[in-house]
């Protein structure tokens, strides 16, 4: 089924999990058939807060387009909070906040869809939104027919002033199931997204009414420095009190304990990405994109796109990055090592850790993450990385590794620069890859370079991996069976 927010599962593809992977779950169906692989996008909150309007929307929506970002499947701009007047019509439908978008909000949907973008509107399932405006429970069809008859594709629906309905799973699920029963019945594709901060759970009852729930309180531009207003550490797996600005590390120790109920169409939200705001190093932003990418987050980049270094567009589009995240299996990494060092950061954080999972292919992803204070040498064998067997078959055989951050796949600096000066059209930059001409799940099929990596040489049977990793830096590659995976299709 064609559908939006991401490429359809090929049905041979379960041809190849079948015959070919150990470890693989099989991709199910969507609950309303939308967002097939992680949904991508760019959302007003991180950069802006509520302080954006109609300028501010539809300067990004044309940088979206100009810098080859919808062409890459970043698609839906989410207007977050704060779109309506502070009250309801007499009748009760939601008033568009006429100072903000003078043009009206049908307007800026309009030039939206034109772009090819797709429209994300906003709510709480409370009485009040997190930023004060009108709430939609109670108010639930109304306000989605008002979105529909709009056009609009996309919900991010907030947790705040929730009237005590929350604390059993029930309460929650009731309430969010309400939205979702209302969205359907406006008879519009709406992607369906949670934002009800882990609490309740949603990892377990989420999937069979929406596309995506956030696991933890909101991000912070931050690699690990702890906030008071995050109040539940790394390592603990289900917090009552999620709170905000969490930081990147926060969020994945969350993510780690969670067992991924990933399926074609859901998908647990580390939150949007910070890529692009200033608060981290180049090797952090890179732990934090590849790690949202491998765990199959949705991508939703929440930056000013006028203000972007070429560090960070060279990120954002790195096409190796995004193959693993729009791979085909929607399948998520997982935490297999977890270890304390002496050398912490400043906020007294360190640990090394290695993530690890298959895609669609057959092929493998490992990462060694170093949020240790030093760069430092890690290794992982493959008896390790097939399950600690040495018995393992594949663990015996040898494995050719592409650097998905190697020098072939990332847009070098220059380049980048050239493009966002705009002397240089995107289409024609060395590592760019255009997904709306040819979808990942092809281009990976084709086995095309920049989506498999820099080849970085071959582990033999029952060897180890290696790599020195810079302080607060990741080393990620694919793994892919020496003698290729193609050569193994050609053999079906
Ligand atoms: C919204 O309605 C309340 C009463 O329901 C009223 O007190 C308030 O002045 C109204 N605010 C605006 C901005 O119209
Ligand atoms: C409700 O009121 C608004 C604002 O006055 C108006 O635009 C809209 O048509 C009304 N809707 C219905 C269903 O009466
Ligand atoms: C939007 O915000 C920008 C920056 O604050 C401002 O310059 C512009 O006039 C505003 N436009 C509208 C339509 O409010
Ligand atoms: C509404 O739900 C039904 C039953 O699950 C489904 O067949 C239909 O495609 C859904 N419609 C929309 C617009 O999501
Ligand atoms: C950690 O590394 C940074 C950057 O190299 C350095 O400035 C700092 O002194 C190191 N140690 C601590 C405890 O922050
Ligand atoms: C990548 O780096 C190597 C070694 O520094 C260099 O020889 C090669 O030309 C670079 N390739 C690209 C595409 O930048
Ligand atoms: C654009 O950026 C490139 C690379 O940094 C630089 O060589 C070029 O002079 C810039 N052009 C303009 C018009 O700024
Ligand atoms: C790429 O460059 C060629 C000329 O070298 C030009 O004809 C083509 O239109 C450019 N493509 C894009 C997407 O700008
Ligand atoms: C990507 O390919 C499509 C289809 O060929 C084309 O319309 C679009 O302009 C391309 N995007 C970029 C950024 O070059
Ligand atoms: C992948 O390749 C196989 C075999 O060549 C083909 O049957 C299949 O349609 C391809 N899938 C995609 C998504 O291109």
């Amino acid at each position: 089924m064609a559908s939006k927010f991401g490429s359809s599962t090929a049905v041979s593809s379960c041809l190849f999990l079948a015959l070919l992977l150990e470890t693989v779950g099989a991709a199910s169906l969507s609950y309303n058939g939308l967002a097939q692989t992680p949904q991508m996008g760019w959302d007003t909150y991180n950069a802006y807060a509520l302080a954006y309007n109609e300028s501010t929307i539809l300067t990004n929506a044309e940088r979206l387009v100009s810098l080859g970002f919808r062409d890459l499947g970043y698609r839906v701009v989410i207007f977050d909070d704060a779109m309506t007047e502070l009250n309801r019509s007499a009748n009760g439908t939601l008033i568009a906040n006429a100072a903000k978008f003078p043009s009206g909000l049908q307007s800026i949907a309009n030039q939206l869809h034109d772009y090819g973008l797709y429209f994300g509107v906003y709510s709480s399932a409370g009485k009040y939104t997190c930023g004060g405006y009108p709430g939609s429970l109670g108010y639930e069809t109304q306000d989605a027919a008002w979105w529909a008859s709009m056009g609009a594709d996309y919900l991010k629906y907030d947790n705040c002033y929730n009237e005590g309905l929350s604390g059993t799973p029930k309460l929650s699920q009731d309430r969010y199931a309400a939205m979702s029963n209302a969205l359907n019945s406006t008879g519009r594709d709406f992607v369906y997204s949670l934002c009800n901060w882990g609490d309740d759970k949603p990892w377990e009852w989420a999937s069979t009414i929406a596309n995506s729930a956030r696991i933890s309180g909101d991000i912070q531009d931050s690699f690990s420095m702890p906030t008071t207003s995050c109040p539940c550490g790394p390592d603990e797996y289900y917090c009552q009190l999620p709170g905000y600005g969490c930081s990147v590390m926060n969020i994945l120790g969350k993510a780690s304990s969670i067992r991924s109920k990933n399926q074609a169409g859901y998908y647990n939200d580390l939150d949007m990405l910070e890529v692009g705001n200033g608060g981290m190093s180049y090797d952090e932003y890179k732990v934090h994109f590849s790690m949202w990418a491998a765990i199959k987050s949705p991508l939703i980049m929440g930056n000013k796109l006028d203000q972007l270094s070429p560090e960070d567009y060279a990120i954002l589009t790195n096409p190796a990055v995004l193959a693993i995240s729009q791979d085909p299996s929607v399948s998520a990494v997982s935490r297999t090592v977890t270890q304390q060092v002496d050398d912490k950061d400043a906020w007294g954080f360190g640990e090394v850790q290695v993530w690890q999972g298959s895609l669609s292919n057959g092929d493998q992803v490992v990462a060694f993450l170093n949020a240790g204070n030093n760069s430092r040498t890690m290794s992982y064998s493959l008896v390790d990385v097939f399950g600690g067997l040495r018995t393992n078959t594949n663990a015996q055989k040898s494995w050719d590794l592409f650097d998905v951050w190697g020098n072939h796949t990332v847009m070098s600096t220059e380049v980048a620069a050239q493009v966002l000066n705009g002397t240089l059209a995107v289409g024609n930059a060395t590592g760019y890859y255009n997904a709306s001409e040819t979808t990942w799940a092809t281009g990976l099929n084709q086995s095309n370079p920049l989506l498999i990596g820099t080849p970085a040489g071959t582990v033999q049977g029952g060897g180890t991996l290696q790599a020195e990793v810079p302080r607060h830096g990741i080393q990620m590659w694919r793994l892919r069976q020496a003698g290729g995976s193609g050569k193994k299709r050609d053999e079906l």
